[in-house]
């Protein structure tokens, strides 16, 4: 496809209105342009099959909340000197606003301490495709000096947790990238990637291989459904299937728990590679 027709559609999808707040990574929009150019068509349908794709991958998970409006509470709610059970019932209250994070509430605690003994005191940890999931650093009780990195392609949500991390993890970082076109190069002691790898495989099916081999931390967590939406199918058989393929021939060690609807995986590396 000519080049200024694929800036014309990148333009034209960064300047929609579903999408201008999000501030896309301009790498991910151009991979996926990319793949589906290759698959062939006319330029309605490649741009067709691109809109579809980019929808399948961020709409899941857009939510209705005012992250600029959010940060402005989260300023003054922190200048009050909220104990700890008031600070987690302000996230808790966040978190219930995005659909991943709601789903887990109920367990919270369980899953925050499960993985707390897993994870034991890291100096680093790598959060992939984040969500909200930092806000969950009040309930794993890290150090307030932890390097914690959290990655995403939404940029408001990143901006909402850069403040909440200058507020009370100052050393964390929020960081704007597409981790599957550009695997994050920082070394660390674990790596979190809950509820996105069963995504990923439907963006680029059998990725989560070279994925799991790129990231640099010896201990990974992967997290995934036990059930479908609806609670009726069970997930546990095909996700498992997942994560062995994705591991497979590499003489890593797989344990396996589960806390209410989420398989967790803990993935033993052995090295960083
Ligand atoms: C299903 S939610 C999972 C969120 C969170 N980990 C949790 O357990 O609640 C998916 C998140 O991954 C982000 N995401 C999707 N693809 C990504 C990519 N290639 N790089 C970085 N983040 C990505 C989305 O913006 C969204 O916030």
């Amino acid at each position: 496809m000519d080049e200024s027709l694929v800036e014309k559609i990148i333009a034209e999808v960064r300047a929609s209105r579903k999408y201008r707040e999000l501030d896309l990574p301009g790498n991910l929009l151009r991979q996926i342009l990319t793949e589906q150019t290759a698959k062939g068509g006319s330029s309605a349908e490649i741009t067709a099959a691109f809109r579809r794709k980019l929808h399948n991958i961020v709409a899941p998970y857009l939510e209705d909340i005012d992250y600029p409006t959010e940060s402005e509470a989260m300023r003054s709610f922190f200048e009050t000197n909220p104990t700890i059970s008031e600070q987690k019932a302000w996230a808790a209250g966040v978190m219930s606003k995005h659909a991943s994070t709601r789903e887990r509430l109920p367990h919270l605690d369980e899953f925050c301490g499960k993985l707390r003994k897993i994870i034991g005191s890291p100096g680093t940890v790598l959060d992939l495709a984040c969500a909200l999931d930092p806000l969950m650093l009040l309930w794993l009780d890290l150090p307030a000096e932890v390097n914690f990195f959290a990655y995403d392609i939404h940029k408001p949500r990143l901006e909402f947790l850069s403040q909440f991390f200058a507020l009370k993890y100052p050393s964390a970082r929020a960081i704007h990238q597409d981790i599957l076109g550009e695997p994050p190069e920082i070394e660390a002691d674990c790596a979190f990637f809950f509820k996105e790898a069963h995504r990923f495989e439907k963006r680029q099916s059998g990725c989560n291989d070279a994925f799991f081999s790129a990231v640099r931390a010896p201990l990974l967590l992967v997290s995934l459904p036990a059930a479908d939406l609806s609670g009726h199918h069970s997930l546990v058989d095909y996700h498992t299937q997942l994560i062995d393929k994705a591991c497979a021939g590499r003489g890593w060690g797989i344990e396996q728990d589960q806390v209410g609807n989420e398989l967790l995986f803990i993935i033993r590396k052995g090295s960083s590679r």
